[in-house]
């Protein structure tokens, strides 16, 4: 995705300089003409980043400063203050509301999109660093839980399995199977909790991705004959790819889960298709499609996040330990779905850039 920006400052030369620089350069440009008029845009356009001027009507860029890191939202988000004004108490003043950075006018182009570029790369290191946190502490959280719950479970499961083998009435009989089938989701609940933490590291090593997902589709494939299914996966892929820096175990796993979805997805007879494409920038598109029961917008807003589920057997890990895989890949993973019809989850995974042909020398 492009990054977005946007441009805040009442003068025209101003804001047809910076936007025509920035466009050029494929970014997304956003103006606005005073404090109000963006406060009133950043909800919408949700920028990266703010080129903020100072001496504006109506609201200066000091309050919408202000503003902008009073709210929760808006608190992260990196701001460069543009201003004529080059004085120190001016330029404190700025740096203490929290602007990120500070320009003079008149400055260079070159310069505002060397700072935008370099703030850009923070807040993304900062966001990963705060997900990968996030991650951490609830992975800790998860394994304590696990760890308290195996033992228990193991007496629970083992008393009812007793029970259901030496009860002779139907209703208790119906009872125990019950707790049964619910301790058997919890230990598969377990299962894939551990599985989570052995894929928490990737190695990244040069590899081909057709030995990838040829393993994954042999794994689909018992998978289906296991449920007793009807299902053709069909490959379409690049005769040869380019070699790709990758922890084959850990991708095989990611692509294996997210076949087991489109499995899953499939009543009993169906398509799935795994297609790998070459893009223009230098990237790979691994495309998963399948046509089964598809889901709705609200199911597909969460379903990265950990233990959401709409399967009494799913952990609701599946895709998460996917996304994790494939973000350690430096890449990106997105679903798109129609209920009824089907779904298409896209990979997408960066290519090492190609060394440019040598130049020949003349002799
Ligand atoms: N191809 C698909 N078609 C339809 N729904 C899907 C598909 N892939 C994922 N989903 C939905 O997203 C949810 C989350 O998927 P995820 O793989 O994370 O967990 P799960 O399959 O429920 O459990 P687990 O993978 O841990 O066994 C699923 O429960 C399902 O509702
Ligand atoms: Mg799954």
């Amino acid at each position: 995705m492009r990054p977005r920006i946007l441009i805040v400052d009442d003068e025209d030369v101003n804001l047809v300089l910076l936007s025509a620089k920035f466009e050029r350069v494929g970014y997304e440009v956003e103006k606005a003409r005073d404090g109000i008029e963006a406060l009133q845009k950043v909800p919408i356009f949700a920028p990266d980043l703010i080129i903020l001027d100072v001496m504006m009507p109506r609201m200066d860029g000091y309050e919408t400063l202000r503003r902008l890191k009073s709210r929760e939202e808006t608190r992260y988000l990196p701001v460069i203050m543009l201003t004529g004004k080059a004085e120190v108490e001016d330029k404190v003043l700025g740096l203490e509301v929290g602007a990120e950075d500070y320009i003079s006018k008149p400055y260079s182009l070159q310069e505002v999109a060397a700072r935008v570029k370099s703030l850009l790369r923070m807040r993304a290191l900062q966001t990963k660093l705060r997900e990968t946190e996030k991650m951490a502490a609830l992975g800790e959280m998860v394994d304590g839980i696990a760890h308290e719950v195996r033992n228990p479970l193991t007496a629970i499961g083992g008393m009812a399995r007793r029970l259901y083998e030496h009860e002779t009435d139907p209703q208790h009989r119906e009872y125990a199977e019950r707790i049964i089938k619910s301790v058997e989701r919890l230990e598969r609940m377990l299962h894939r909790v551990d599985e989570y933490k052995t894929i928490l590291v990737s190695t990244l090593v040069k590899g081909d991705i057709n030995n990838v997902i040829a393993g994954a589709v042999r794994d689909a494939g018992e998978f289906v004959d296991n449920e007793g299914k009807e299902i053709t996966i069909k490959t379409e892929l690049m005769p040869q790819p380019p070699p790709m820096d990758m922890d084959a175990g850990n991708l095989r796993v990611a692509v294996f889960n997210v076949l087991q979805n489109s499995v899953e997805a499939i009543e009993k007879k169906g398509e799935i298709k795994i297609e790998t494409k070459p893009t223009f920038d230098n990237t790979m598109l691994l495309v998963v499609s399948d046509n089964g029961c598809g889901m709705g917008k609200d199911d597909l807003r969460t379903i990265f996040n950990p233990f959401q589920t709409s399967k009494f057997q799913g952990a609701g890990l599946g895709l998460t330990i996917a996304y994790r895989i494939i973000q350690d890949h430096g890449g990106e993973i997105t679903v798109e779905s129609t209920p009824g019809k089907g779904t298409v989850v896209t990979m997408r995974f960066h290519l090492p850039s190609l060394p440019r042909p040598a130049t020949p020398v003349k002799v």
